[in-house]
């Protein structure tokens, strides 16, 4: 992934919000607390993370950040608790001592080869704090979700660049607790995400056919 059009990265910002929304869900069901306070003083690690905007909302609330992403396409500038790297990630987990209370897994699985995923999950144990939470999402694989995300998104509406997605690396809820089930790691919830193009809103939905979270855990 080389030159990326800063188009790519405005759907990913108007996820924003559903994101926060959907961890703010999970937080309050298995730590009794909201989102601001379940935020303060841990430590993040966000793999993929683009432009970094949506980690620095982590660290305003009170959270160590470090972001990794193959391109440097950083929009934000490292300070003191907020690191944004510019590495492969399989390079940065390599040389990696830290352990993370919350990964951010956003947008990022679809884009990895079946070898990278099987490899980026057989570390998350090893990285991840006790009592650590995993947040991604990614694109379920189906004809739905490829007609959705190439045809209309990237052809029809022109939300993304032409390539962005190859549907082969795309992965079903199923292939998610799979790799975590080989991992010791726990599916702990799927939620659906749905796109409003009119308004250009995402929201949680019943329905996991396109986008979609997950959340493990240890
Ligand atoms: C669809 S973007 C998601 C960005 C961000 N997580 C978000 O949702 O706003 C995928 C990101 O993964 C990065 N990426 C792809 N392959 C990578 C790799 N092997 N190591 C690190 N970053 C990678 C890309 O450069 C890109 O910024």
């Amino acid at each position: 992934m080389k030159n990326i059009n800063p188009k790519y990265y405005e759907p990913l910002e108007q996820m924003m919000s559903v994101r926060h929304q959907y961890m703010a869900k999970i937080i309050s069901t298995e730590w009794s607390t909201n989102i601001y306070n379940f935020f303060k003083n841990k430590q993040i690690l966000d793999l993929g993370c683009g432009t970094g905007k949506f980690l620095h909302n982590y660290f305003e609330l009170g959270s160590y950040c470090t972001g990794v992403d193959i391109v440097e396409n950083f929009q934000i500038k490292n300070k003191k608790k907020f690191s944004l790297i510019k590495s492969n990630f399989q390079s940065f987990l390599e040389k990696n001592k830290r352990k993370y209370d919350v990964i951010f897994i956003f947008e990022f699985l679809e884009h990895l080869s079946s070898r990278e995923k099987k490899k980026l999950f057989s570390c998350l144990p090893n990285i991840l704090n006790k009592n650590g939470i995993i947040f991604l999402s990614t694109l379920n694989k189906n004809i739905f979700s490829e007609f959705m995300s190439i045809n209309i998104a990237e052809y029809l509406l022109k939300l993304l660049p032409k390539n962005t997605h190859d549907p082969n690396l795309f992965l079903k809820p199923s292939d998610i607790q799979i790799l975590a089930n080989k991992n010791n790691l726990k599916l702990l919830n799927i939620q659906g995400i749905s796109y409003n193009p009119l308004f250009k809103i995402f929201k949680l939905s019943k329905i996991e056919l396109v986008n979609y979270f997950a959340t493990i855990k240890n």
